[in-house]
């Protein structure tokens, strides 16, 4: 199992905290804001880890970042020119995927939750993970049927079939490669990840699991502000 990071895109929406860095160098308590899906994927058993980023400010993560062996791990970079979606990921990566599977985080995604199991135990097709949110038109959203099996994935609905919104951490077997290449862009002009999760669904590939650990998309100055005070909260219990 391999591992992406994907942080790159402009974050017009944190702007002007954003003017002269990018998001995920951001800090979050009391290290930059990638700190914490890298870690995510390191306690997760995942050593071999893509970082995918923007050309602006690329050098700094290098400089924080380096070759990963400080924090056990092997780190190697891609550069995405454009925006062009989160789905992406898998066409500027596909070199570095190989044969292999892998896990892809969102490098604004902050988790408290250990998915070392779930990664683990994975062999095949693709595996999701969603959580009960208030506002679930920012994000993708799950509908289950009344045997809570997935039924459909809309990204960013106007009027949401549920609550429970698609987390930015996304397991997929080898075959997301070919998917990612074959998808259209949407009316955003994104190659969006929703549509990989629902070709997956098509084939029946597709397991959503429902998770209850703390998870924020740090990417709008409240949620940003929301994980700084967790992070404070449970490093501040840890020393005391
Ligand atoms: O956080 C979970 C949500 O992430 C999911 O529920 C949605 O289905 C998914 O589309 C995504 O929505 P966002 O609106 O949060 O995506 P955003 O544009 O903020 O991008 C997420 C991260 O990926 C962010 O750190 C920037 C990076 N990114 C984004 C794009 C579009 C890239 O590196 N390259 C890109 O082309």
């Amino acid at each position: 199992m391999k591992g992406i990071v994907l942080a790159g895109g402009r974050a017009t929406r944190l702007r002007p905290l954003t003017k002269i860095t990018s998001k995920q160098l951001l800090p979050v308590y009391n290290k930059p804001m990638i700190y914490y899906p890298i870690e995510t994927l390191i306690k997760s058993g995942i050593k071999d880890i893509l970082i995918i980023i923007a050309p602006d400010y690329a050098g700094h993560f290098l400089n924080l970042l380096g070759s990963g062996k400080e924090l056990g791990a092997k780190f190697s970079y891609e550069v995405q020119d454009e925006p062009r979606g989160l789905a992406d990921a898998f066409r500027v990566g596909e070199n570095f995927i190989g044969d292999d599977n892998v896990t892809m985080i969102l490098g604004d995604n902050i988790f408290d939750f250990n998915f070392a199991q779930s990664i683990q135990s994975f062999t095949k097709g693709a595996k999701i993970f969603a959580k009960e949110v208030q506002d679930p038109n920012r994000f993708g959203v799950v509908e289950f049927d009344a045997n809570h099996k997935a039924i459909s994935i809309e990204e960013k609905p106007k009027q949401a079939k549920s609550n429970y919104a698609v987390t930015g951490i996304y397991i997929y077997d080898n075959g997301v490669v070919d998917i990612a290449k074959n998808i259209k862009p949407s009316d955003r002009g994104e190659i969006e990840i929703t549509d990989v999760n629902n070709e997956y669904l098509t084939r029946g590939e597709l397991s959503v699991d429902i998770i209850d650990g703390i998870w924020e998309d740090a990417g709008t100055f409240d949620s940003l502000l929301r994980a700084n005070n967790y992070w404070a909260e449970k490093s501040k219990a840890a020393s005391s």
